[in-house]
């Protein structure tokens, strides 16, 4: 399985914050946006992973993640050239993808659950058809929007609904079968002139190849594309490392514990980085 983390949008509701420079490299916390998309498809043991940036952020992101051997993954980069919708990271993508089947997540989104690990393996192995992941919020006009049955089925699918049928929001992680490129190549604009994730969604509903995952109350997520939205996932990750002694979202650490980079390469980067907690953390990881 392929991965896709989108990443070229503006940032124009952090404005000034990213005039000159990307929303993803903004901290939260103690470290990049980033780096918690990332976690979250190397959690899914995804390891072959397409960075899509706009065309002036592109180098400031190869600065920070190479090639992503440090992080045991192989990382290559595309470009978007204007924010023309989420489903153009099919288009963008299709030949990295080939016949493999994808994950796409939003770079903008934290996930964060102890079930999490078994939604997203469960996902993985769903064989044909495409798995969203649904998650209760406060002001459903703002996001995609699943409605279900009683037994969990979904029914209906909108993006920004003015009278939203549920509050089920669709998180920014979609997982798809390899039709995924041919769906976006199908679609149209939408009127707000995007190629929308949700009609590739809807696609797969008209199909009845659609799940729906709703993350529970063990789980938590995180949209942080706006000032107070990252204020409130910084406060989340900076109450659950003090409380566990453990930092969220590493992706050497991540690495490490599954086998893909050894201790030389993980001591490295704690060395580079020894003056911070992150560089201390990996130092003890390695310990
Ligand atoms: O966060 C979940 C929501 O994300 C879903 O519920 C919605 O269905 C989905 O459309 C999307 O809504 P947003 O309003 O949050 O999308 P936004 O335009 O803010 O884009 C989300 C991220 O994707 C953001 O970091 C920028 C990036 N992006 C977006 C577009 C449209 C791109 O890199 N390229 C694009 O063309």
């Amino acid at each position: 399985m392929k991965g896709i983390i989108l990443a070229a949008g503006k940032g124009t509701r952090l404005y000034p914050s990213t005039l000159v420079t990307s929303k993803l490299l903004l901290p939260v916390y103690d470290k990049p946006l980033l780096y918690y998309p990332l976690s979250t498809l190397m959690q899914a043991n995804i390891r072959e992973i397409m960075l899509i940036t706009s065309p002036m952020d592109q180098e400031q992101y190869k600065a920070l993640l190479g090639d992503g051997s440090s992080f045991g993954i192989d990382l290559s980069y595309e470009i978007q050239p204007s924010p023309k919708g989420i489903a153009e990271a099919f288009i963008i993508g299709r030949d990295f993808i080939g016949d493999d089947s994808c994950c796409l997540i939003l770079g903008d989104n934290i996930f964060y659950g102890e079930t999490l690990v078994s939604k997203l393996e469960k996902a993985q192995h769903n064989g044909a058809g495409a798995t969203i992941f649904g998650y209760p919020v406060k002001d459903p006009k703002r996001f995609g929007i699943v409605e279900i049955d009683a037994s969990g089925k979904a029914i209906s699918l909108e993006e920004k609904p003015l009278h939203p049928k549920s509050n089920l929001c669709v998180t920014g992680l979609y997982f798809y079968d390899k039709k995924v490129c041919g769906y976006a190549e199908s679609l149209t604009p939408s009127k707000r002139g995007e190629l929308e994730i949700t009609d590739i969604n809807k696609l797969y509903l008209d199909a009845g190849q659609l799940s729906v995952n709703i993350l529970d109350e063990s789980c938590s997520w995180f949209d942080a594309g706006t000032a107070d939205s990252m204020l409130e996932a910084s406060v989340f990750v900076q109450k659950l490392e003090k409380n566990t002694g453990k930092l969220f979202g590493v992706p050497e650490a991540i690495a490490y514990e599954k086998g893909w980079i050894d201790r030389a390469i993980l001591l490295r980067r704690a060395q580079e980085q020894q003056s911070s907690n992150y560089g201390k953390y990996l130092k003890d990881s390695a310990d």
